[in-house]
């Protein structure tokens, strides 16, 4: 390969360097990222590489290389989220509200760079690469839209990123196995009859019941699920009431539950309603549990992971081993039916992902699209060479999890 992080590319730099900027001066939140989609098919275009006709209302695929298998898909998610930037960089954003403070714009300008590079390469490429660029990470919606949209359909291996601001620029992490929890929400009703403050006999107390239940809920994590599993509950929002002397008829709370283990995430809301039916029945109120599902942990195929660090360490790149994390991302969702792996990239920022000062160091841009061209073009040399690479035992895989 031809591929090096060393010797610079001025017009390669400048032009990813432009891309992000005028990503980031009109960010654009989950599921509207209209505009962001029009730039995006105006620069494939203007480079020749043809995007997939696909149902996607935001976001879109694009391929370049034989059209044919092996297909090797890079991901970047595009949405911005809703915070007021206050970077005072002179490309801010322009949209008051909203700020790419994710660094998703410094994804997508990467993913971009990374077709550019694999289109000069085209004819080179010994099968298919699929450059996705994913509407609506943030709300853990739209890896599922991409997946019904049948745009991954045939595909070998995925691989996506995120920038890291506590790596330095030239270092590259990832893990084997979990690297991001699975993220679930659930929200809490609890119904009783309600009373004057003085004569709490009259009626039944709702919010010392759900005192109860919020203490209760922690020996979900201490008690009931074993100590190497991990496991985070936390209630986040609580309301009740609107006066000093009136018992409340209602409280209402919401919260997330974080795990690894598949298994023990599907237990958990069932352990929840015991809990809350149980403390609730004791004192003669409703209790009911609302839960909506998010996206499962992040599982990394042990052998595109390693693969990962080994193109990463080729590449010049100082490779660390991460840790496992309690964040969420929707990549998971592909990880379920598609081999690959989810990696890490320096950006050396001061401030931490989702801060309204958060920024990204632009000088990690260009290593970072040329290792995602390395990295699918030497992916789809590995298939080729080896094709029965990809079809280990999943089920024996999420055995171990
Ligand atoms: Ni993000």
């Amino acid at each position: 390969m031809e591929y090096s992080l060393l010797g610079s590319e001025p017009a390669l730099t400048s032009r990813l360097i432009e891309v992000r900027r005028s990503l980031h001066r009109e960010p654009e939140l989950s599921n509207e990222e209209i505009k962001t989609t029009e730039k995006l098919r105006k620069w494939l275009t203007e480079a020749d590489i043809r995007i997939l006709d696909l149902p996607l209302k935001t976001g879109l695929i694009a391929e370049i290389g034989t059209g044919n298998k092996p297909v090797v898909v890079i991901r970047c998610d595009i949405d911005a989220l809703p915070i007021q930037e206050q970077t005072g960089l002179p490309f801010a954003s322009e949209i008051p509200g909203k700020m790419h403070a994710c660094g998703h714009d410094f994804h997508t300008a990467t993913i971009l760079g990374a077709a550019y590079i694999l289109k000069s390469r085209e004819s080179e490429l010994p099968g298919t690469v699929r450059v996705l660029f994913q509407p609506a990470e943030e709300t853990g919606h739209g890896a599922k839209e991409v997946l019904a949209s049948g745009g991954l359909a045939d595909v070998s291996a995925i691989f996506g990123l995120h920038n890291n601001p506590d790596l330095p620029v030239g270092t590259f992490g990832t893990r084997t196995g979990a690297l991001t929890a699975g993220v679930d929400r659930f929200e809490i009703s609890i119904r009783g009859t309600g009373a004057h403050a003085a004569t709490p006999e009259r009626g039944e107390d709702t919010i010392v019941t759900a005192a109860q239940i919020i203490m209760a809920l922690q020996t979900i994590a201490s008690r009931v699920t074993s100590a190497i599993e991990p496991v985070v509950l936390s209630v986040t929002r609580i309301q009740a009431g609107n006066t000093w002397n009136v018992l409340p008829e209602l409280v209402e709370m919401e919260g997330t539950v974080r795990t690894y283990n598949e298994e023990i995430r599907r237990m958990i809301p069932e352990k929840i309603r015991q809990i809350i039916r149980g403390v609730g029945a004791s004192a003669g109120v409703k209790a009911e549990l609302l839960w909506t599902p998010g996206p499962p942990a992040t599982i990394n195929d042990a052998e595109w992971a390693d693969f990962t660090k080994e193109t990463a360490a080729g590449a010049g790149y100082e490779v660390v081993d991460l840790a496992p994390q309690m964040g969420g991302e929707d990549f998971a969702l592909y990880l379920q039916t598609i081999p690959g792996a989810f990696v890490n990239i320096g950006t050396a920022s001061r401030f931490a992902l989702h801060h309204p000062q958060f920024t990204v160091d632009e000088a990690a841009l260009v290593p970072a699209a040329r290792y995602f061209a390395l990295l699918a073009e030497a992916a789809l040399t590995k298939l080729v060479l080896k094709p029965a690479f990809r079809y280990e035992d999943r089920n024996e895989r999420n055995n171990n999890l």
